[in-house]
């Protein structure tokens, strides 16, 4: 391996490979998600229809609650996540029922797609573990795991305030989220800004920009959890 490359599996800020925080992660994160609806709120957004025979790879997808559910309604699933942990607990859900779902431990910068280009790709809280030089080759390998016209759905932290309200913002939202979810979810909030790389929406979007994509809608309500609907436009 180059010496040079980003090490995805190194953990940057909220360490995922651990057993114990992969254990807990699934309760912690209902304490204020709710995956169903999330799950529901995508399909919306993203306008997809009928997805009986659609393919998607979920990127980062930690337990596979959401990938659980995607199996249900699209033809083929790939789940996929740099931390045996998080796959681990995935594995002990009750996946017999769904062939169709495949869990691969890789990541953004590793995982090889072998199959045929696929129809949606997401990610959800997983993207901003890479800082943005690396932001930019995952966004560009995600366009080649895509079919022409093929959406790319990503759901994370992309800070959408002006630069100069950085103080006042984080303070309000690390806030709200303790008061939601407790001493554990406050603790991990920030971690993610101090170590992790959430970077800016008109960052986000030049990067997407240049990977070929074409950004069709964005979602944020509180200036923090975006959602993005993009279409790949270009082969690159
Ligand atoms: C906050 S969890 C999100 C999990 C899931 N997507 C969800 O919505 O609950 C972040 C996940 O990203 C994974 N991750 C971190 N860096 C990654 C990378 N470079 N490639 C793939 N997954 C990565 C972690 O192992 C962890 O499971």
């Amino acid at each position: 391996m180059q010496n040079w490359l980003f090490n995805e599996y190194a953990h940057c800020g909220v360490d995922y490979s651990d057993a114990r925080r992969a254990a807990r992660y699934d309760d912690q994160h209902r304490k204020f998600r709710n995956y169903e609806h999330e799950f529901q709120q995508m399909l919306a957004f993203l306008e997809l229809g009928n997805t009986t025979d659609k393919t998607m790879i979920d990127l980062g997808c930690g337990t596979a609650t959401t990938a659980l559910l995607a199996a249900q309604q699209f033809k083929q699933v790939y789940a996929v996540d740099v931390s045996e942990a998080m796959l681990s607990q995935a594995r002990s859900k009750n996946l017999q029922q769904l062939p169709n779902l495949s869990l691969i431990q890789a990541g953004f910068l590793s995982y090889q797609h072998a199959a045929q280009p696929v129809d949606l790709v997401i990610t959800k809280a997983a993207l901003h573990h890479l800082p943005d030089f690396w932001k930019q080759v995952a966004l560009q390998r995600i366009n080649r795991m895509l079919k022409p016209g093929g959406l790319l759905y990503i759901h994370d932290v992309v800070f959408q305030f002006e630069p100069q309200q950085y103080q006042d913002r984080i303070v309000a939202w690390i806030d709200t989220l303790h008061k939601a979810a407790g001493e554990q979810i406050k603790a991990e909030v920030e971690t993610h800004l101090r170590d992790e790389y959430s970077t800016f929406g008109w960052v986000l979007e030049g990067m997407l920009e240049r990977a070929g994509f074409t950004v069709e809608k964005l979602r944020c309500n509180d200036g923090f959890v975006a959602e993005y609907a993009c279409c790949k436009t270009q082969d690159i």
